[in-house]
């Protein structure tokens, strides 16, 4: 592929190359700088201790006390990891559309040798759990083997009620194992492994969990590490016994450590817990997400900027996907990035060019927030595209709000 001439940069895209897109997000300049260590030794002394803190601190992030497997790779090698791990030549799995991603992943599964059936779902909607029901229930001879889903679609921007399909899929007492991708909601959105019967949490480290890409997060439950056992995609690489069982440093990983990537892990997650921890981060983030609401919602004109996910209680507290109506959203965006240093989101899929996100995961704060939104507007008033009314004021108020309601505490 060719990479596309740049547009020169106007007088105000000087200085720093801001990034509001939806992962990889932005990296605290610790984690930079934990990543900058020299090589050290691989199977004794101090990475081993750094690994260990990662293997013991990942299962929290996640709710669960069952095991985690680190893979060095990005979202879909832990996607793979999944799949290969827990499914069978043959096998029969349930994909529960809700935008984009959950497809994707189903089509990785598709190309291993499973059999995929998607439960249609719209882009604007989260999963319906009653047709998830439904669609089990006429399943009585249990020949689908997996229902899988996302958290959140960073495509369409919706947050599905993962425990809500928990209880869809219990309703109807099937034994499908549930895989849930929470690549790009962990450490954003409150998840709970365990308390919601999940069986394989997946995601990476380049969003919410504030590292490079890199580095892919699987979460197994008794059940899929049941599975495992007679599961025939398993492979030479992704196989969770081998990992499971690592005799040494070296195995935890299938070979070399991803070194400066253990680094960085472990500071991100010494971060969260210097927030008071995971569910702390859960706060911050619905917080900064309901300022971005507030402002499209100020925004918000007919035939003009709109929200995509239509139900508010559906929308994501890590991305928030705008639909641009008749103001082009790639004309938008390209403003935003070479007249006024600001990366957001592009569309993707059916969104190109009538929507764009605005990412909100991770190290966000609110000086970058309403730097974001206030950059935002900008160009939109440089298009002169129809404002409701200023999305700036909309979300200091929000964040102001919050900051009283912290000072009066
Ligand atoms: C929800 C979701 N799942 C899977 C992926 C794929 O991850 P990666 O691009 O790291 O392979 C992404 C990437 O944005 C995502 O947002």
């Amino acid at each position: 592929m060719t990479n596309p001439e740049l547009p020169t940069r106007g007088l105000l895209g000087f200085g720093r190359d801001n990034m509001a897109i939806p992962g990889p997000s932005i990296i605290p300049e610790r984690v930079l700088a934990a990543m900058a260590k020299p090589m050290t030794d691989i199977y004794a002394g101090e990475l081993v201790d750094v690994s260990a803190r990662v293997f013991t601190a990942l299962p929290a992030i996640a709710g669960t006390e069952g095991p985690v497997f680190v893979v060095m790779s990005n979202g879909h090698g832990a996607w793979q990891m999944a799949i290969n791990n827990t499914l069978s030549r043959g096998d029969e799995i349930l994909v529960l559309e809700s935008g984009r991603f959950a497809v994707i992943w189903g089509e990785m599964a598709a190309r291993s040798g499973v059999k995929v059936e998607v439960l249609p779902g719209t882009d604007r909607h989260p999963i319906d759990p009653a047709a998830v029901a439904e669609r089990l229930a006429a399943d009585t001879g249990h020949r689908i083997k997996a229902v899988m889903c996302v958290q959140t679609d960073t495509a369409s921007g919706v947050v599905n009620d993962i425990a809500a399909v928990r209880r869809a899929i219990d309703s109807t007492g099937h034994p499908a194992l549930f895989m849930v991708d929470c690549i790009a909601s962990m450490g954003c959105e409150p998840f709970h492994m365990d308390a919601w019967g999940v069986d394989v949490t997946v995601a990476a480290s380049q969003k919410g969990l504030m590292v490079p890409p890199g580095l892919g997060f699987v979460w197994a439950s008794e059940r899929a590490l049941d599975a495992h056992v007679t599961a025939d995609l398993r492979d030479g690489y992704f196989d969770w016994d081998r990992r499971l069982n690592a005799r040494f440093h070296y195995e935890l990983y299938a070979g070399t450590p991803p070194v400066s990537h253990l680094y960085a892990m472990s500071e991100a997650l010494a971060m969260i817990d210097e927030q008071g921890g995971v569910e702390r981060a859960w706060e911050r983030h619905r917080v900064l997400a309901s300022a971005v609401w507030a402002a499209v919602n100020a925004w918000a004109s007919p035939g003009g900027i709109e929200f995509n996910i239509i139900d508010p209680a559906f929308r994501s507290a890590a991305v928030t996907t705008v639909l641009t109506g008749s103001i082009p959203a790639d004309e938008m965006r390209s403003i935003c990035r070479y007249q006024a240093g600001l990366t957001v989101g592009v569309g993707i899929g059916d969104f190109a060019d009538r929507a764009f996100r605005i990412g909100h995961m991770g190290y966000v704060d609110p000086p970058g927030l309403l730097g974001t939104v206030a950059t935002v507007e900008s160009a939109l008033r440089a298009m002169g595209a129809p404002l409701g009314g200023s999305g700036v004021a909309a979300a200091s108020e929000v964040i102001g709000r919050h900051l009283a309601s912290e000072l009066a505490r």
